[in-house]
């Protein structure tokens, strides 16, 4: 049989492939990281340069691994989930392939220097065209799984899963301003609002929800004991999508955008610890009594460790919504560090845990080292509490000095040590991209065979 119609082959690629493009785009993080203790370092070389590089960067790792490893996830849970088989593995494998092309194309041309110049929405219209189609083909997959489902019941994974991909369906091209191919934007302080729905929605409404219906999927498991409410599941699941839809104000609190807008944007804010709340309770009460069982699986360690920061995150992201606080907070590393916990932290995390959970069920091998995936969740564990420390530290200092009315020029040279230990911080992470990377491959090829 051909490889891409073989059961979980979808779930594979988007896994194996997010593998890759986390070692590419932490790669690419430290090319940027050095701008910023170096800036001549990679002069006269263009495709280097900040500006490049750190738009690949994000694309990379947002995209291209937490986004991909968290979608392979999901191909492999959502049949288990709904007692079903996948509509379709060829469908799920062409989804793959235009998806990895998006990105791919996407980087290329951004380190070529051509970049639509919009956050988070650099890539050029053609790679924006590969991923819609990959989320449209996601969209019919997912659907047709659950219409056909023998399990009456719609488990809560099931529906993060389908509410993330339909959700991105929208969110991505209207983001992207995509009929506007040449630009990819509107014009003036609307295009900061289009910018900042779709900059705001790719991570509450895909990847936090992928996340978390990979989540409710493992906790119960590895707990050995049922969910705690299917119930407070669904009640996350509404009030993600009612609160998280319409806060993306909340980046542009210092920009002349009606002030009406600003203030929905801050209370919902708030508002969001309702549904972050619902996940944490139901998750950890769900293992109560039973943490140990997962200190001893390295999946996990990397899922519960998630939830942490989870948890960290949405504490830090309402107060940092308020404007008095973002005085000192905005436009300075202390937001960059808070990126960090979130989309590596909490749902990068969550997608490592969830590719070790299901590799020997797709695989049918065990993984090639435990003790690999330990030394990859230390090394990714300990470079980001010292990104998390540093960046939070020199966001301050950042902040404090504007504050008191001191130019950028004379706050840069206070940040030269930060800067270093930033990049010494990453250089962990990198090593446990790579190492993440070498077990993948292992198990496919060298994995010891489960018996069945
Ligand atoms: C209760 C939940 C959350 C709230 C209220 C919140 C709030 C915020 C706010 C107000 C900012 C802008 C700060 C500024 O520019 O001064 C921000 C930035 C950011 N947040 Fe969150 N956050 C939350 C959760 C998350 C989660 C779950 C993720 C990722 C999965 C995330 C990822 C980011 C990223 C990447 C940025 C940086 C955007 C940029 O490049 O400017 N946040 N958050
Ligand atoms: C897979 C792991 C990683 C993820 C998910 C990640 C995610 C992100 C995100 C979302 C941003 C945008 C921040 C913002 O605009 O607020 C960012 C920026 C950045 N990241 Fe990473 N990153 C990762 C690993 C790394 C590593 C290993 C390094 C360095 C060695 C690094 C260095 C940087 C730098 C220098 C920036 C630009 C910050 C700036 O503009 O001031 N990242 N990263």
């Amino acid at each position: 049989m051909p490889f891409w119609r073989r059961k979980d082959s979808a779930a594979l690629v988007f896994l194996v492939s997010g593998a890759v493009w986390m070692v590419v785009g932490t790669f690419a993080g430290l090319a940027s990281a050095i701008h910023l203790v170096a800036p001549d370092f990679f002069a006269n070389i263009a495709w280097l340069q900040f500006g490049r590089v750190r738009a690949a960067h994000t694309g990379s790792v947002l995209l291209g691994f937490v986004t991909a490893m968290l979608i392979g996830g999901a191909f492999y849970i959502l049949p288990r989930v709904l007692g079903t088989k996948l509509y379709s593995e060829p469908m799920g494998n062409l989804a793959a392939l235009f998806f990895n092309a998006g990105v791919l194309i996407g980087d290329v041309a951004l380190l070529g220097g051509l970049s639509q110049g919009r956050e988070y929405a650099e890539y050029i219209w053609p790679a924006d065209v590969l991923i819609v189609i990959a989320f449209l083909l996601l969209s019919i997959n997912f659907i047709t799984t659950i219409i056909r489902r023998e399990e009456p019941l719609l488990y809560v994974s099931a529906w993060y899963f389908v509410g993330a991909i339909i959700w991105t369906s929208v969110v991505y091209p209207v983001g992207n301003v995509m009929w506007h191919p040449d630009t990819g934007s509107q014009s003036g302080i609307i295009d900061a609002i289009f910018l900042w729905f779709y900059g705001h929605n790719i991570l509450g409404l895909l990847v936090t929800p992928l996340a978390v219906g990979i989540g409710y999927y493992m906790v119960p498991r590895i707990a050995r004991a049922p969910l705690y409410s299917q119930m407070l599941g669904i009640i996350g699941f509404w009030t993600l999508l009612a609160f998280y839809t319409h806060i993306g104000a909340h980046h542009l609190i210092q920009a002349p955008i009606p002030t009406w807008l600003k203030t929905v944007s801050v209370i919902d804010s708030f508002a969001m610890m309702l549904p972050v709340a619902t996940v944490l309770i139901n998750w950890w009460y769900t293992a109560r009594g039973r943490f140990s069982k997962f200190l001893v699986n390295p999946a996990a360690k990397f899922l519960l460790v998630g939830s942490i920061w989870y948890a960290i995150t949405c504490v830090q992201g309402p107060v940092h919504s308020l404007a008095s606080v973002q005085r000192v907070t905005h436009f300075n590393n202390w937001v960059v560090g808070h990126s960090h916990i979130a989309v590596l932290g909490f749902t990068g995390f969550i997608a490592l845990a969830g590719m070790y959970y299901v590799l020997p069920g797709i695989t049918g091998r065990r993984i090639y080292s435990e003790k690999l995936v330990n030394v990859q969740y230390w090394l990714v564990l300990v470079g980001l509490i010292g990104f998390f420390v540093v960046l939070s530290a020199a966001g301050l200092i950042q902040g404090q000095a504007w504050l008191n009315g001191a130019t950028v020029y004379r706050v840069i040279p206070e940040l030269k040590a930060y800067m270093v230990l930033r990049l010494v911080s990453g250089l962990p992470i990198i090593a446990g991209a790579i190492i993440g990377l070498y077990n993948v491959i292992m198990t496919l090829f060298r994995g010891e065979l489960i018996e069945s």
